[in-house]
């Protein structure tokens, strides 16, 4: 007789009420209010939700539960949202039950990789004993492999996170970020480390018109708004703002409601008005916008 025709197949498991004890349901719902688009990015982590689930009504069943590997790989432009999903996976692993303690911690390589001889390994270790039970996020990994120099220490780092993300699986996630080009080439280069993250997730640039949800969902968290006719000379703001040098995603359009607003106080300030409504205060104008160096040279001459 096999193992699975050993288990009774009446038992019964209530999907639904477990379902509700990890209120997977509020934290997802949460997601989808919290970030504008990524569509493919929550899609992901539902899916990750939903195994992880199953697999611990399997496991109350007493069927094997493999636990997963769950290390991940996050890609991406700067600024579209790889360290803020890291953070809200953590927290999702740990209402799972899949985590123990659920916090992050972002590194880099100069926290992982020592500059003489000796120095690497406890780095490193020292490192993973701070993230166990948590999320291990690793950004810009790919500076951790440098392909020109052999006696980088580098390859030290990743032979021990290798193993730790072998044999502790359970006790700590791993997931590597940075641009998807250099990123690709960095698992191109380490196919051990490739085979052991399971899960790919690109995060695509954000449209204009998203980018335009995101500064209002951010400027409704300050409890502030832009004006009707402001709208449109922001969505012509962020076509002119892509196509410059060092533009990132969110954390530009972050950047220019953080100065439309030093330009709303320098307005209000300036115009000597000394009664002031609510509306006064919370509304973002066109001007506030128009004024930035984007626009400068529809004004020259
Ligand atoms: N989809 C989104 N909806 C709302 N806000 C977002 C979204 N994506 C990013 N943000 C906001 O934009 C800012 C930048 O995001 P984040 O730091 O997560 O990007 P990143 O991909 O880690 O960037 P980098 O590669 O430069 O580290 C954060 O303030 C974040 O809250
Ligand atoms: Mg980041």
């Amino acid at each position: 007789m096999s193992k699975l025709e050993n288990i009774k197949n009446n038992t019964l498991v209530n999907l639904q009420s477990e379902y509700q004890k990890t209120k997977i349901q509020d934290i997802l719902d949460q997601l989808d209010k919290d970030l504008i688009g990524l569509v493919p990015v929550k899609t992901r982590i539902r899916e990750i939700a939903a195994l992880l689930l199953i697999d611990r009504l399997r496991k109350s069943l007493g069927l094997t539960s493999s636990n997963p590997g769950l290390h991940m790989s996050f890609t991406g432009s700067p600024g579209t949202g790889k360290t803020t999903v890291a953070m809200k996976m953590a927290d999702i692993l740990y209402k799972l039950g899949y985590i123990e303690k659920g916090h992050l911690l972002t590194v880099t390589r100069d926290d992982l990789v020592g500059q003489y001889i000796g120095h690497t390994a406890p780095k490193t270790k020292e490192v993973l004993k701070q993230a166990m039970g948590g999320v291990l996020f690793i950004d810009e990994a790919y500076y951790l492999y440098k392909p020109d120099n052999e006696r980088d220490y580098g390859a030290e780092s990743i032979e021990i996170l290798l193993q730790v993300m072998e044999n502790q699986r359970k006790d700590l996630v791993v997931i590597f970020a940075g641009y998807k080009e250099k990123m690709d080439k960095f698992y191109e280069s380490n196919p051990g480390l490739s085979s052991r993250v399971t899960n790919h997730v690109n995060f695509p640039d954000y449209t204009p018109e998203e980018l335009l949800l995101i500064g209002k969902l951010m400027l409704q968290d300050q409890q502030y708004r832009i004006s009707d006719e402001a709208e449109t000379v922001v969505l012509d703001y962020i076509e002119r703002r892509m196509k410059q040098p060092l533009f990132a995603n969110a954390r530009s359009m972050r950047n220019a409601i953080d100065r439309a607003r030093m330009r709303q106080a320098n307005r209000i300030f300036a115009s000597g008005n000394r009664v002031l409504t609510k509306a006064d205060l919370v509304t973002l104008e066109a001007e506030d916008f128009l004024k930035s160096r984007i626009f400068a040279e529809l004004f020259a001459d």
